[in-house]
């Protein structure tokens, strides 16, 4: 059932872990083992042997790769250019070769050349691609799938993460978006990814990132925010849920972590809102944006 996203699995998994301070709990010559063998001979990866090359786990693929340290197992260059024969020509990106332009395939693009190292293969179309990313800003603060598309917490973090990694955050309004995430916290303390929804841990990531990317990580109430995430934590198991007393899963579990991480939570190790990867690891990497980041601290 799960083997369609078994590749972001094992990435938000061995993440959680890491944040946890056990990160060789997990088998790593396993895990390698386990993500070579979704390699297609085109450099992209695939969620599981044998199954088609997507974006979406190709940079799992190299989120988990960067935090086993074993990029040097994979050619790089072929990687990167599976990445390039997904971009078009007003620099969006598709998700696979069938796939349709949305700004989830521009940040994890975009994400994937920058572990990579190879962001200066899109110099070329990267202004194009900021034009794209900056059209997709709605009246309402908001961000869209695509230009004129209803704003969506998910879509403002595809949106930001990858103007913060080009260094552009300049060309949107970084204070309407913040306004509009800051909307999202209901009086429970939990955070919704749209009006009218029920709130959901997940978007305690989806929400904060983005606010910790724009300098306001301070417009929501971090307090109760946290009471919310812990209330989802089940106690058998010891996972998070969506809400409380749902059944627990390894997705809400890391972008429930990160959110506490990103509020302070003690014994947590500190999660970068960018690249949602340990900020002890990603100190290593190198961005156009990485000198311009504003402080993230609650
Ligand atoms: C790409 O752009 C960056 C930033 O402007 C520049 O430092 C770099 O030399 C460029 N690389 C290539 C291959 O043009
Ligand atoms: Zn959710």
């Amino acid at each position: 059932m799960t083997a369609h996203l078994r590749m972001s699995g094992l990435y938000w998994g061995l993440t959680a872990l890491h944040m946890l301070g056990a990160p060789d709990a997990l088998d790593r010559e396993a895990v390698i083992e386990f993500v070579l063998s979704c390699l297609d001979s085109n450099g992209g990866f695939a969620a599981h042997p044998k199954h088609d090359p997507h974006v979406l786990y190709t940079l799992s693929a190299v989120q988990i790769l960067f935090l086993c340290d074993a990029l040097d197992r994979i050619d790089k260059d072929k990687t990167a250019s599976f990445v390039l024969s997904l971009r078009r020509e007003g620099g969006e990106f598709v998700g696979d070769k069938y796939g349709e332009v949305d700004t989830r395939f521009i940040y994890t693009a975009i994400q994937c050349l920058c572990i990579l190292g190879k962001l200066d293969l899109i110099n070329d179309t990267v202004d194009k691609t900021v034009k794209f990313l900056a059209d997709c800003q709605n009246y309402d603060g908001g961000f869209g799938l695509t230009p004129g598309a209803e704003s969506h917490a998910a879509q403002i973090f595809t949106v930001v993460a990858p103007l913060d990694i080009l260094g552009r955050l300049d060309s949107i309004d970084g204070d309407a978006a913040s306004h509009w995430l800051s909307e999202r916290q209901l009086p429970e303390g939990g955070l919704n990814g749209r009006p009218e929804k029920l709130p959901d841990v997940c978007y305690s990531w989806w929400v904060l990132s983005p606010l910790a990317m724009l300098g306001h990580l301070n417009w929501i109430d971090g307090l109760k925010l946290r009471g919310f995430i812990l209330s989802a934590q089940d106690d058998e198991t010891g996972g998070l849920a969506d809400r409380k007393g749902d059944e627990p899963d390894v997705f809400h579990t890391i972008f429930g972590l990160a959110g506490l991480s990103l509020l302070g939570y003690e014994n947590l190790e500190p999660i970068d809102p960018t690249f949602c990867l340990p900020l002890a690891l990603t100190k290593k990497l190198d961005w156009p944006g990485k000198s311009k980041r504003k402080p993230f601290s609650t």
